[in-house]
């Protein structure tokens, strides 16, 4: 028992460690686990955008390709870039040596990164990205403070950077209006995230929903079998409920004679 709690314990450690992290706000992201065009944006944007440095190597192009529904030729020609088969793993070339001395860190293989960090975390994360130039490559992160990643989506996003600017004011938790004309009440607030208009490729409700569907890639990721077993999971409780009532009416029978 008491090694039982102890394991406890340290599964649970994790966990603290994240909670304890930053303390930036996270933002809440909706995953549906049923979104297949979600998941293969995702895809796409993880090839072409994380999968230089990435790995997710616990993963196999053809069944994530057969999962979120991706033609095999489709899936090799324009998300395949290191010239695996279909069959392979998806592994990158580059090697954790290098990339420490690059970036002071070894980018973590990204498959199962969902459960570790959450996706509230991943969706936040991946939207915090600033300008930062004490920093060696000049971007910093809102959730992993002096993070040794560079800002690689900001010809997605555009250049964010710490200013000012109005955001409407809250108090108890409820947004602010003003009574006699419903307007928004504001106040000038700095150190927050403001992206530099006409920057990037995509305007701020595009950028939230690349992310969002990146996340919902990595969501699937981290657990391919999620919806295989919701339906199973749907069966053994109908199964549960059905043989409760056998189980009750044998009962009645046994105890009729004892009483
Ligand atoms: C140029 C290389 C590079 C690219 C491209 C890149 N990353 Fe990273 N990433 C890193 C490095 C290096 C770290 C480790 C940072 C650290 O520990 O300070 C990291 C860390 C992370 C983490 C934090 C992991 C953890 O739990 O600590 C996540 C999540 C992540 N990257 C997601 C992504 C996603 C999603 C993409 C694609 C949009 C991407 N990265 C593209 C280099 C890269």
């Amino acid at each position: 028992m008491k090694k039982q709690f102890a394991a406890l314990i340290l599964a649970l450690l994790p966990g603290l460690a994240f909670a304890a992290g930053s303390g930036y706000p996270l933002d809440k992201v909706d995953i549906d686990f049923t979104d297949k065009v979600a998941m293969q944006d995702g895809a796409r944007t993880f090839a072409n955008y994380c999968m230089g440095c990435h790995s997710a190597k616990f993963q196999r192009y053809e069944r994530v390709a057969d999962d979120i529904g991706i033609p095999h030729e489709l899936m090799l020609e324009n998300l395949v870039f290191t010239g695996a088969k279909i069959g392979d793993h998806m592994k990158i070339g580059m090697q954790p040596e290098d990339a420490k001395a690059w970036f002071g860190a070894a980018p973590p293989d990204l498959t199962l990164v969902a459960r570790v960090r959450g996706t509230d975390w991943l969706y936040t994360y991946l939207r915090t990205f600033y300008e930062d130039p004490t920093r060696p490559l000049g971007a910093n992160n809102k959730v992993f403070p002096n993070v040794g990643m560079p800002n690689v989506l900001v010809g997605l996003q555009g250049r964010q950077v710490i200013g000012c600017k109005q955001v409407q004011v809250v108090e108890d938790g409820k947004k602010q209006y003003d009574p006699l004309t419903g307007a928004p009440i504001t106040h000038e607030a700095c150190d927050q995230l403001t992206v530099v208009p006409e920057t990037g490729k995509l305007s701020e409700a595009e950028f939230d929903e690349k992310i969002h569907n990146l996340v919902t890639f990595l969501a699937y990721s981290a657990n391919p079998v999620k919806l295989e077993s919701q339906r199973i999971g749907t069966y053994v409780l109908l199964y549960l409920a059905f043989f409760f009532v056998f189980a009750y009416l044998l009962k009645r029978e046994y105890w009729k004679d004892v009483h």
